[in-house]
């Protein structure tokens, strides 16, 4: 089956010269370079019910262990992980359902194939069709709002700097001990990433049946629809391609969830589109995840279309490690239909590591024969004579967990805003650090504006949230139509509030583009749920991938392939901030013509004095 595409339509030749005398210092950079359980189901019912109170009576959790740390590189600067607590396990379903409880009483939950608008308007303008209709209902409800601000955009300005100050000067809030969790196995993101058709949703899925996690039932279910119409082959795939249009189409669309433990870790399974199409999905996966899963496809010709330009093999694995993404397993799949060739595997081990050591940066990764399809080597190791190594669930089980850094400052990115009124905006999102409680006085960045936390609940039942939550809560208040958006961070005052800004300095990795970055050229920035458009404003210097050197002061442009520093300029002021302060605010995407250009993460945020 073949859904290759060969599109690499770059396209910021908006923003571009038509004089490209220069391209003849384009210097391409020198590659330097058991038991197992299973939580899909087991939504709480606390959690469905929490509006009620329910769920708050859970048994006192205890402590977990204390995770190692993640392996960073060289080039990418020291992860911040502060705190021992690891977050509770949780469910796939969770995540997609998550807004099933309050939407009920008011809307379908649309199912959200691209979370991200692929052409962002503006701040105000980025809204999904869901918060346009949010943000009339609350102008609709608020007919007396009480926020007495400034009305012209010089004296609102002034007002909000006044506030930001006052905000960042206020004493810190102490910071609460962590509590003990229920869970004691470490929890691991694990993205699968790969080209489309590699196998990753049929890999996976066969991984759960193995594991006892879906039953042969199902999967007999699955066959038996799958083949009549006519695409038998699927039905592991559709453990997690759960949609109609997806089965359908024998395409991942939207990044598929679900959860499982093994012997010593609890895996957060984000099975990611391979689809170019829906590469913002994958984006916004891997924006979640610290381990990865790469599949390739070892049929004959099918490694090298996903490899070559215009395959994701590439752009996936440069997306990972840019999104700070350290620990990766590649699967080299579908060894089954080239009858378990040992030189089939060296010949991609070979070209693939060249590629992801020297020019991606990854300084580890492991390659693992396996075929989905069939079943080999995912729980139980194979008997091949030319490989003795660890089966992939082995593999999954010795990923390292990142610590979330409970005690750091508070940061809850808002990835769903559910419903809105002029006095209370029910939303929901991960705490990506810090920890909240009910009754907690926060700020909602960019727009300041106080709030109270009230209702609040997460799927483990707990009174207390912590890094690595995912939340859902309402923020009691007075709000304008714009106040709380998706991409909006809650935090709260103190020294290490988080202060809005336009410009940041940002590190990146251009990837295949056609025409290099400019000066002045537009693009579209994705960070955390945020997407803005944003201006290359500065170019400041390139550098080597592989140990950080600065190779060029003040260049012309960043041609595909390069490293560089830049100073970027958002549309509007926005929630993000340094990597080394919040790693999730601090990985961010561009995107331009519907392709992404490059990603990094921000060095530090550039605050208006
Ligand atoms: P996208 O999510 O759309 O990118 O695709 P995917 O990578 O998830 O691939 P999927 O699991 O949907 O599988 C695509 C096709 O490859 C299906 O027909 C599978 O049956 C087939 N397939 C997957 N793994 C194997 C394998 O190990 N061997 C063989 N022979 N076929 C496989
Ligand atoms: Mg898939």
């Amino acid at each position: 089956m073949s859904r290759h595409r060969n599109i690499r339509n770059i396209n910021i030749e908006d923003e571009m010269d038509d004089d490209y005398d220069d391209y003849d210092d384009y210097e391409d950079e020198e590659e330097s370079e058991k038991p197992y359980t299973y939580d899909r189901n087991s939504l709480s019912a606390n959690y469905y019910t929490y509006l009620t109170d329910s769920g708050r009576n859970s048994p006192t959790p205890t402590a977990p262990p204390p995770a190692a740390n993640v392996p960073t590189s060289s080039y990418y600067p020291p992860v911040s992980t502060a705190s021992p607590t690891v977050a509770p396990a949780f469910s796939a379903s969770i995540v997609r359902n998550m807004t099933a409880p309050l939407l009920q009483q008011h809307q379908k939950p649309p199912k959200n194939v691209n979370n991200r608008p692929s052409t962002p308007q503006g701040a105000s303008n980025v809204n999904t069709p869901k918060r346009t209709q949010q943000v009339k209902n609350l102008q609709a409800e608020s007919a007396t709002p009480n926020v007495s601000r400034p009305s012209s955009e010089v004296d609102l300005t002034a007002y909000r700097r006044n506030q930001l100050q006052n905000i960042a000067k206020a004493p810190s809030v102490p910071r609460k001990t962590p509590k003990p969790r229920v869970a004691e196995k470490d929890l691991i993101n694990l993205i699968v990433v790969g080209h489309v058709d590699a196998g990753k949703s049929t890999l996976m899925g066969h991984l759960l049946h193995d594991l006892e996690v879906i039953d042969t039932r199902t999967i007999d279910k699955f066959r038996h629809e799958a083949a009549r119409s006519g695409k038998a082959s699927f039905a592991f795939a559709w453990v997690l391609d759960e949609t109609e249009e997806e089965r359908e189409r024998g395409v991942t669309m939207d990044i598929g969830r679900t959860s499982f433990e093994t012997s010593n870790r609890r895996i957060v399974l984000l099975d990611a589109p391979g689809h170019k199409d829906f590469i913002s999905n994958m984006i916004t996966g891997t924006s979640q995840a610290d381990a990865a899963i790469l599949v390739v496809n070892a049929t004959t010709g099918e490694f090298e279309t996903g490899f070559e330009n215009g395959g994701q093999t590439k752009e996936h694995a440069l997306l990972l490690r840019s999104l700070g993404v350290t620990q990766l397993v590649v699967a080299v799949n579908k060894l089954d239909t080239v009858e378990w060739s040992f030189e089939r595997f060296e010949e991609i081990r070979n070209n693939l590591s060249v590629f992801l050591t020297r020019q991606a940066g990854f300084s580890k990764p492991i390659f693992v024969p396996v075929s989905g399809f069939t079943g080999e080597n995912l729980v139980k190791r194979m008997d091949l004579d030319w490989y003795d190594g660890p089966c992939l669930l082995e593999l999954i089980d010795n990923f390292v967990a990142p610590q979330p850094p409970s005690d750091g400052p508070l940061r809850i990115g808002i990835s769903d805003v559910h419903k809105v009124s002029a006095n209370q905006v029910v939303v929901s999102g991960k705490i990506e650090s810090g920890e909240v409680d009910k009754d907690d006085k926060v700020y909602i960045m960019p727009s300041v504006i106080p709030a109270t936390i009230k209702d609040c609940a997460s799927n483990n039942g707990s009174k207390h949230y912590f890094a690595g939550d995912y939340i859902m809560f309402t923020l009691q208040g007075t709000f304008e139509p714009e106040s709380v958006q998706v991409g909006s961070v809650v935090v709260k005052s103190g020294p290490d509030t988080l202060i809005p800004s336009r410009k940041f300095q940002v590190r990146l990795v251009v990837f295949e583009i056609a025409t290099p970055i400019i000066k002045g050229a537009k693009s579209e920035l994705y960070a955390h749920s945020l997407c803005i458009p944003c201006t290359f404003t500065k170019l400041i210097h390139t550098i080597n991938k592989s140990n950080g050197e600065v190779l060029k002061q003040k260049p012309r442009f960043i041609a595909k392939g390069m490293s560089a520093v830049v100073e970027i300029e958002t549309d509007h002021d926005v929630a993000i901030e340094a990597f080394t302060s919040c790693r999730a605010l601090g990985r961010v995407t561009f995107r331009s013509g519907g392709n992404t250009i490059a990603a990094g993460i921000v060095e530090k945020s550039i605050t208006p004095q």
